[in-house]
Order: C-alpha cells, then structure tokens, then sequence
C-alpha cells in the first residue's frame, strides 16, 4: 500500500476522514504520519487516538520559510511518504516545495474551482447568488488553489443558507471526496499533466 502523509492547520475533519478511509482493508493507501503548522491543532490530537504519528512544526520555531518547509521535507522523508495531501493546511507553499511533490501533493478546496479560490469561499458563493456550490480535490501547484482538478462534489445553494450552513453541506461532500479522489491518485487513475 501506498504511504500517504496529511498535512493539516486545525480541526482535521478531512485527515480524519482520510484515516477512515484508509482503514478499509481495499483502500490503496495508509496515513503514515500527520504533520501541522500549528501545536494546537485539534487534529493532532484526533491522529494521536488513532494511533497515528503526528508532529507540529510552528512556524516561529525556523528563520526562513525555507527552513520550515524543510523540517516538512524531513518529515514526509522520515515517514517515507509517496503522497502529500493538504487537508485544510492553510499556509501557501512555495514553488520548490511544489515542485518537488509534483503530481504527488493534492489539496482540497471548499468550492467548485475555478470559482473562488482563496478564503471565505462559502460566504463568497452566497454573495454572488451562486445556485451551486461545492469542493475540489486537485493536484498542487504554486498558484494557489490552481492546480489540475481530480474530482468535484456539487452541493445546492438554498435558500436562507448562512456561510455555516452552507460549509457544513459542502464539509459533508469534502469527507466522501476527498478519500475518493486520493484513491485514484493512488490507483494512478488520475494523474498531473503539465499543460
Ligand atoms: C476544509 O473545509 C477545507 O476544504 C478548507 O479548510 C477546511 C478545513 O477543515 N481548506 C481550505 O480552505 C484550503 N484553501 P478540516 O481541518 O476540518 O479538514
């Protein structure tokens, strides 16, 4: 089976949906190690009860963003990770990092991509009288959230959604996705291919 790292900021709903996952026995893959940005993510905790390796590199630990990432490349190393995934990881990676991982980082991304892109995606799809909306699995590339889709999950607006009401429809899509999309990119199913 493949070895897949989850990097994560918070909450981890999508890491722990991917654990699930993985927990299948015809599931492609394993969740290898859990790496945050930040000590008090919450989904740390959750891969701890799940027995799974998680580690937390905060950001004013290193002198440089190169020097972070790097302790990230350490840790997918040590971990002998074939694939990245960005689940909720909410700081911009550079084009090394990327370049790097290319075609083997993936990330998931509350909306219907190429709409919206960046933060607030719910409340952004409200705003423009969006009739739909949804979430992405793509592969990474230094633009942000721009990368080749690999799946997507549509979700209608309603009427009187709030942003929270309309995100906990959208999050419920981002758990069946996201374990989805990461099999077939572990199956090679779907692959990068530069334009
Ligand atoms: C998810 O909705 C994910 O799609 C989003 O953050 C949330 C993380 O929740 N990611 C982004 O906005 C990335 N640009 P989680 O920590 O419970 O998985």
């Amino acid at each position: 089976r493949k070895r897949v790292a989850v990097l994560i900021s918070g909450r981890g709903s999508n890491m722990m949906a991917l654990v699930e996952a993985a927990r299948q026995p015809d599931f492609p893959g394993e969740i290898v190690a859990v790496l945050a940005d930040k000590p008090e993510a919450a989904g740390l905790a959750f891969a701890a009860e799940a027995g799974i390796e998680g580690r937390a590199f905060p950001r004013r630990d290193y002198g440089s963003k190169a020097e972070h990432e790097a302790a990230f490349v350490a840790a997918i190393e040590a971990a002998r990770a074939d694939i990245v995934c960005l689940a909720g990881f909410m700081r911009l990676l550079s084009a090394d990092f990327v370049e790097r991982y290319r075609g083997r980082l993936i990330n998931i991304h509350p909306s219907l991509l190429p709409k919206f892109p960046g933060l607030d995606t719910h409340g952004r799809a409200i705003a423009a009288g969006e009739s739909e909306h949804g979430c992405t699995v793509h592969f990474v590339t230094a633009e942000m959230d721009a990368g080749p889709a690999i799946a997507q999950a549509r979700v209608p607006v309603l009427p009187g959604d709030t942003p929270d009401s309309l995100a906990a429809r959208v999050l419920k899509e981002e758990h069946r996705l996201y374990p989805q999309a990461l099999a077939t990119v572990l199956r090679g199913e779907a692959r990068f291919e530069s334009a």
